[in-house]
């Protein structure tokens, strides 16, 4: 069997692979590194076969949807997942086989109420349920600190005691455990009674994860993030360096229309030299009047140089193909000294 473990920000995923059929699985996929595991898919000649959400992550940005559209790979969860996309809802009890892999959903609600774990014959992959040394949350959305007592002392600690334990967290680089190690160790499962249990998952107090509003939003519904947004206007869009911009203003700026997005009291307070002044929130309904000419070349300019790139994607939409926009924006324009009008 082929197995590989994904580290991203304390964030775990594994790709099981059977070697005899090429088949694979993937397990909590991460946003950031989709190309990472179309890569070693790739490299070891594997077929990914399912991905599969273990729950409805709060903490971090799944990458199951795009991996699915990418490869076809039917996208796994627990049936209650309120996620709209999942092409395979399990229910307890169901196995997924790919090649020789064969992984059986163990429906472990506490964490979140779709909370499962997969059960190999030598490992379980825990999800947020059991970690090293410690067990998910229960205070987020759907989380209730009952269940998650039942799910780990009725459920999941019934395991064999040698069973591998693969979590979806773990910030100290431990790479796995056992059930047997975590009910000997584990502080959280020392509280073997369900009053104590439930108050020390009350007590915790724990601060809201970074991300949370935007990745309950986007986890759930299948919806983008603000970074996916502006990476897919930016697969689509040529920049113009600051030096570049700079060498051609002047007498041979004819062609060029550098397009200023910022607010009235940013642009006035100092902007490039013949910028036109257009407000992004003003772009699609005075574009017309603005810019007439179609074939012109274009260079838009923000602040920082990320509504420039929306901008410039919008602009190409509507027909004006030599869009571009300034790599830097008006930050960078400013630090590299060159001029600015009025004059500071
Ligand atoms: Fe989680």
């Amino acid at each position: 069997m082929h197995f590989e473990t994904f580290s991203a920000g304390g964030c775990r995923s594994y790709v099981v692979g059977c070697e005899a059929s090429c088949a694979a699985v993937l397990i909590d996929p991460e946003l950031s590194l989709v190309d990472h595991y179309r890569g070693h898919l790739l490299q070891k000649g594997l077929t990914l076969r399912y991905v599969v959400d273990t729950h409805t992550h709060a903490d971090h940005f799944s990458a199951s949807r795009q991996l699915g559209k990418l490869t076809g790979a039917p996208v796994v969860m627990h049936r209650l997942s309120a996620a709209p996309y999942p092409d395979l809802r399990l229910d307890d009890g169901d196995m997924l086989i790919a090649g020789g892999l064969k992984l059986t959903a163990l429906h472990t609600p506490g964490h979140t109420r779709d909370s499962m774990c997969l059960v190999m014959a030598d490992r379980v992959f825990t999800g947020d349920t059991l970690l090293i040394g410690g067990t998910g949350r229960s205070d987020l959305p759907t989380g209730d600190p009952h269940d998650l007592y039942e799910s780990l002392f009725e459920k999941l600690l019934k395991l064999p005691g040698e069973t591998l334990v693969y979590p979806a967290h773990d910030y100290k680089g431990r790479g796995h455990s056992t059930i047997a190690e975590e009910i000997a160790a584990n502080p959280r499962l020392q509280k073997t009674e369900r009053a104590d249990f439930v108050a020390m998952m009350q007590a915790l107090d724990l601060a809201a994860p970074t991300h949370l509003t935007e990745a309950l939003r986007t986890n759930m519904s299948g919806g983008k993030t603000v970074a996916q947004l502006l990476a897919e206007a930016a697969s689509g869009v040529p920049f113009m360096s600051l030096a570049e911009l700079n060498s051609r203003l002047g007498d041979n700026s004819r062609d060029l229309v550098v397009i200023d997005l910022r607010e009235k009291d940013a642009f006035e307070s100092g902007h490039i030299t013949g910028a036109r002044h257009l407000p992004r929130g003003q772009l699609e309904l005075r574009v017309n009047t603005e810019l007439p000419d179609p074939t012109v070349r274009i260079v838009t300019c923000c602040e920082f140089g990320k509504i420039s790139t929306l901008a410039a994607a919008t602009l190409r939409e509507l027909g004006f193909t030599r869009a571009t926009a300034l790599d830097g924006g008006m930050t960078g324009w400013r630090e590299a000294g060159y001029a600015l009008e009025p004059k500071a």
